[in-house]
């Protein structure tokens, strides 16, 4: 079962930040996840937090969440928006092909790419997204963090760059 076009009345479309205005949400969204992680070594209430904090900040999060590895493939975790699918094979997917490749996955048009394949619709508002892999202290795949917007090209370099940093400092420690 996947979401319906209609958004929930919690949800919001997506709104596009310009590149000066990205950069110092994500800065502040740094500040505040290093502040308020302080201490902490349970990974799933940073997964949580890391969530709240910069779909709070960046208004163009529409869904934001953590695949978990387990079993051999990809399952669902902590995540805010609407339902996400429940499990994704390593390989499919935007999802599937970060954990495949262990590499971040830019993707700024979801619709051009070959549905159930390259791309899982689980809601079909979402447009655009980042996948970044997260690995603990020893390189080993433990999720991927999605983000997808409603908006075509809400992604880039800049997103990549932070993501990667934040969930670094957070999970491969
Ligand atoms: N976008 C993902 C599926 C997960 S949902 O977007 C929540 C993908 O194609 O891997």
């Amino acid at each position: 079962m996947s979401a319906s076009a209609e958004m929930p009345y919690f949800i919001k479309p997506s709104v596009n930040l310009k590149q000066e205005e990205k950069k110092e949400a994500y800065e502040n969204a740094a500040l505040e996840i290093k502040a308020v992680l302080d201490g902490e070594t349970d990974p799933i209430l940073k997964m949580v937090t890391i969530n709240c904090i910069l779909k709070t900040k960046l208004p163009y999060y529409y869904w934001v969440g953590f695949y978990l590895v387990r079993d051999g493939k990809l399952s669902v975790g902590p995540y805010q928006g609407t339902l996400g699918c429940l499990h994704i094979e390593f390989g499919t997917g935007v999802c599937g092909r970060a954990a495949a490749e262990g590499k971040t996955q830019l993707v700024a048009d979801v619709h051009v790419l070959a549905q159930g394949k390259d791309h899982i619709a689980c809601d079909p508002n979402s447009s655009s997204e980042i996948v970044v892999p997260v690995f603990d202290k020893n390189k080993d795949l433990i999720a991927v963090f999605d983000v997808d917007s409603t908006l075509i090209n809400s992604f880039d370099e800049v997103d990549q760059q932070y993501l990667e940093t934040i969930l670094a400092e957070q999970f491969e420690v």
